[in-house]
C-alpha cells in the first residue's frame, strides 16, 4: 500500500517482504510479528499479506492512525459512502466556526484553509463508523500537509516564502476530495488482494490478530507477548538531526480527534511542535554522555565513535550518546518479548554526525550480543536518493542502510 500515507518510512517494502518470506518460510511455526517502531506500517502490511499475527507500537499518534487505517476492517463500500457524505456535507456547510485552536494557527494556515478544514472536520466527526472515520482522518492529515503554509520539501516545519504565500491559492476541500479518491482506491486494491489470498473474511475482517498501540518502546512491556519474529526500522538517530517525525505530525494532529486514534493519546502532543520528538529515541539529551559507562564496556564501536566526537561541540557527542542510550533501553524492553529461537530483522541507517561516521549497525550488533542475541547475517543497500527528501539535510548524512538479521538463542 505504498503511497497511501506520506510518512517518512525508511524500509523498502519489497525487500522487507522478501526477507519476511524467507524467514517465515524457513520455520512453519512463525505466527506472530512484532514491530516496536511501527511508523506508517510497512511491516504491518507485509504481515497481513503473509497471514501472520501482528503487534506494532509507535510513540507518534499519527503513525498509530496510519497503521490502524491499514489494518481494516476493510468495509470499503461503507467507506465510499462515508466519503461521499462527508464531501457533500462539508461543501454545503456555511458555518464559520473554527475547529482548531493553537498558537500559530493563522501563521500555518490561510483563512480559506482554516474555514474549509473546519468544515471537513465537522463532517468527519459525524461519521458513525470508526474505521471509516480513521481513514477520513488519514486523508485529512495529508490534506493538511498539502494545504498548510509549511513547505512540503522538508519534514521540518518551515514557512513558505512570502512570494509563494501571496500567490498561492489552495482549497483543502478540493485537495481532500482528490486525496480521498487515492486512499479509497488503494485500500480497495489491498482488500481485493487480501480477499484473494483468503486473509480477510467476506466482511473485510482480517483473519489474524492485529494489535496497534500508542506506546513508548523503551518502557518494559507488561504484556510480554512471545513473538516469533521482530521486523523493524527504528529512527536512524535522534529526530532533530535525522527525521523530525513529531514536527512533521504537529499540524495534521491539530485537526484530528485524538480519541479516534488511541485511548492513550493525550493533548500534550499537540501543545508543542517538539513534544513528540523530545519523547522519541534520543530526544532527551540531559547528561546522556555521563550515563554511558556500562554501554561503553559493551560496545567498542560506540566508545570509538564518542572518542572521535570528543573534539567537536559537546552537543554532537550528547546527541549520539542519548540516542544509543535510548536504543539500548528499548532493546532491554524488546528482547524479552521475543521467544527463544525467534528471529529479528533490523533495518538501520548509518549516518554522519559532525562529519564523523556513526556505525549504528555495529553498535546495535554489540548491544544485542550483550543481551544474548546471536548475529546471523547483514545485507547492505544504497538508499535511492529519491526516497529521501533531497532538500532535507539527512540526505547528505545517510546514504546506505543495512539489514541485520539476528536470532535469540
Ligand atoms: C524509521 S520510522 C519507522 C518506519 C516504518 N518502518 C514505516 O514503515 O513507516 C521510526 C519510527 O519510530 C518511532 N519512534 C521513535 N521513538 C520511539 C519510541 N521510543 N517508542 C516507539 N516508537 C518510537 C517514530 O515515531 C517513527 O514512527
Amino acid at each position: 500500500m505504498q503511497g497511501l500515507t506520506q510518512y517518512p518510512a525508511m524500509m523498502v517494502p519489497a525487500m522487507q517482504a522478501e526477507l519476511m518470506h524467507t524467514v517465515t518460510g524457513a520455520g512453519r511455526d512463525m505466527k506472530s510479528v512484532f514491530d516496536p517502531f511501527a511508523g506508517s506500517g510497512t511491516t504491518l502490511v507485509e504481515s497481513m499479506r503473509l497471514g501472520l499475527n501482528y503487534t506494532g507500537y509507535d510513540i507518534n499518534p499519527l503513525a498509530v492512525l496510519f497503521c490502524k487505517t491499514k489494518a481494516g476492517p476493510f468495509h470499503t463500500r461503507r467507506l465510499e459512502k462515508a466519503i461521499r457524505v462527508v464531501l457533500e456535507k462539508a461543501k454545503a456547510d456555511r458555518g464559520r466556526k473554527v475547529e482548531a485552536d493553537f498558537p500559530g494557527l493563522k501563521k500555518w494556515f490561510s483563512p480559506l484553509a482554516i474555514t474549509e478544514l473546519s468544515r471537513i472536520r465537522r463532517a468527519v466527526r459525524e461519521v458513525d463508523h470508526k474505521w471509516c472515520r480513521r481513514v477520513l482522518w488519514t486523508g485529512l492529515a495529508e490534506t493538511v500537509r498539502l494545504t498548510s503554509n509549511s513547505r512540503t520539501s522538508t519534514f521540518k516545519l518551515h514557512i513558505r516564502s512570502k512570494e509563494d504565500l501571496d500567490s498561492r491559492i489552495v482549497s483543502p476541500l478540493e485537495t481532500f476530495h482528490e486525496v480521498m479518491r487515492g486512499i479509497s482506491d488503494r485500500l480497495g486494491e489491498e482488500a481485493e488482494k487480501l480477499k484473494a489470498a483468503d486473509r480477510i473474511s467476506e466482511n473485510g475482517h482480517y483473519r489474524g490478530n492485529v494489535t496497534i498501540r500508542l506506546r513508548n518502546s523503551t518502557e518494559p512491556d507488561p504484556k510480554g507477548d512471545e513473538h516469533d519474529l521482530l521486523v523493524t526500522s527504528p529512527p536512524y538517530g535522534d529526530n532533530t538531526t535525522t527525521v523530525p517525525y513529531g514536527q512533521y505530525s504537529f499540524l495534521p494532529l491539530q485537526w484530528i480527534d485524538l480519541e479516534d486514534i488511541d485511548e492513550q493519546a493525550g493533548t500534550e502532543c499537540i501543545q508543542s511542535a517538539y513534544y513528540i520528538d523530545g519523547q522519541s529515541l534520543g530526544g532527551c539529551r540531559n547528561n546522556a554522555a555521563r550515563r554511558m559507562d556500562d554501554m561503553l564496556e559493551i560496545s567498542p564501536s560506540l566508545k570509538k565513535t564518542l572518542h572521535k566526537l570528543e573534539k567537536l561541540p559537546s552537543d554532537r557527542k550528547n546527541r549520539v550518546a542519548a540516542f544509543v542510550h535510548d536504543l539500548d533501553a528499548s532493546l532491554g524492553a524488546i528482547v524479552p518479548s521475543l521467544r527463544q529461537h525467534g528471529y529479528m530483522i533490523w533495518t538501520i541507517g548509518n549516518r554522519r554526525v559532525g562529519g564523523k561516521p556513526v556505525p549504528t549497525d555495529k553498535i546495535l550488533k554489540e548491544l544485542l550480543e550483550a543481551k544474548g542475541i546471536r548475529w546471523v547475517t547483514k545485507l547492505e543497500r544504497k538508499i535511492p536518493s529519491k526516497r529521501m527528501a533531497t532538500r532535507n539535510s539527512i540526505a547528505s548524512t545517510m546514504r546506505r542502510e543495512a539489514i541485520l538479521v539476528f536470532r535469540k538463542t
